[in-house]
């Protein structure tokens, strides 16, 4: 198949790129190259979507796969490329949802928040769901066969959030590990890896229709331990109650003095919490967390750098020192 990819450079959109030509696809990568470097095999055409040019891509595609979250963007694509293009996938995300709060939701059963179509005013977290909804609704409107892929938090070996990053990372160092909450909590996650290969796949077959991107939905305390288990540690964790961390000023899920894949309840018991019977049946395939946990550590010791969210190991110490205080 004639796969154009819109990125290439970076995380998602590369392993989409990298997984096509590993399947023997001919494979363009349309993206301004600041990000990095496009796959081996794939072809990088210059495009800045911000003043694109599409004419060099004006040709007969078998695949569009677009990750982009500005509508402008993705509207100038689609009136560039859509008439040419057999099957388009955008790549959204669950943040458009307005419900995060009730577990086991389908994009059959959450409400959607209100589209966000100008991108010229406001950009940003705030904006971020109401554009990808003004995307999707773009492609949907305007491509032959349209396919939406919501996906939860991607995790794996060139993660630029660090999100999941963290626990490889800080369970590996071993000794007493600061974990959020109880273990019992849902989490998902899905490897970079299996979503691209899901997202290829449903280009091959023709697949279409809305889909949430992650896994089955699994105990906190579960991943943890597999993610300890796959970079062979085997470290003691000391759950600890949120309000604890968030009168320690520890902050949920991302970011400085953070603690990843802790979400406040009740307010988003759903969000890590999605039925993803659908996309199972529609072929994604979820690979053992110690897998993703062993290549994200990998990938972290060759790119140090990259470790950009969470507590510092200072900052988890004096948590656990005033937490073990106030109990004794
Ligand atoms: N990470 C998560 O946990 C998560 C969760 C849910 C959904 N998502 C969604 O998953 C997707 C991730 O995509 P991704 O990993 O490829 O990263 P991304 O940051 O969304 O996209 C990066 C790509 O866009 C290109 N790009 C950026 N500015 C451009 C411009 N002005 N002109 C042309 N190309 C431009 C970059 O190439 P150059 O910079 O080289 O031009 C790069 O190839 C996104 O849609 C995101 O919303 C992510």
């Amino acid at each position: 198949m004639k796969i154009l990819v819109l990125g290439g450079t970076l995380f998602l959109s590369k392993a989409v790129a990298t997984e096509a030509i590993a399947r023997g696809h001919d494979v363009t990568c349309a993206a301004r190259g600041e990000s990095g470097l496009v796959p081996v095999g794939a072809r990088l055409v210059p495009l800045d979507r911000s003043a694109p040019e599409f004419g060099s891509l004006v040709e007969d595609w078998d695949a569009v796969v677009d990750v982009a979250r500005t509508p402008s963007w993705v509207r100038d694509a689609l009136a560039a490329l859509a008439d040419r293009t057999k099957h388009w996938t955008f790549i959204s995300t669950i943040n458009v949802y307005a419900d995060d709060a009730t577990p086991h939701g389908t994009p059959e059963t959450l409400p959607l928040l209100e589209p966000i179509p100008d991108d010229r005013e406001q950009t940003g977290p705030e904006v971020y769901g109401g554009n990808k909804v003004a995307c999707e609704q773009a492609v949907q409107s305007s491509a032959k066969a349209s396919l939406v892929i919501r996906p939860g938090l991607i995790a794996g070996p060139g993660d630029p959030s660090g999100r999941y990053s963290y626990w490889p990372s800080r369970l590996a160092d071993g000794g007493e590990v600061l974990a959020p909450d109880h273990a019992d909590r849902d989490v998902q996650l899905v490897d970079v890896r299996d979503l691209a290969a899901w997202i290829v796949h449903c280009a091959e077959t023709g697949t279409t229709g809305v889909f949430d991107g992650t896994s089955p939905v699994a105990r906190l305390g579960d991943v943890l331990a597999q993610t300890a288990a796959g970079v062979g540690a085997a470290p003691e964790l000391t759950w600890v109650d949120p309000d604890f961390l968030v009168e320690r000023e520890v902050n949920p899920w991302s970011g400085a003095r953070s603690l990843p894949l802790w979400l406040p309840l009740p307010d988003y018991a759903g969000l890590l919490s999605h039925d993803v019977t659908a996309s199972l049946e529609a072929g994604l395939r979820i690979r053992p967390i110690e897998e993703t946990a062993r290549d994200t550590l990998a990938w972290l010791r060759d790119n140090p750098d990259e470790m950009k969210t969470g507590l510092t190991r200072a900052e988890e110490r004096q948590v656990l020192e005033d937490w073990h205080t106030i109990r004794a």
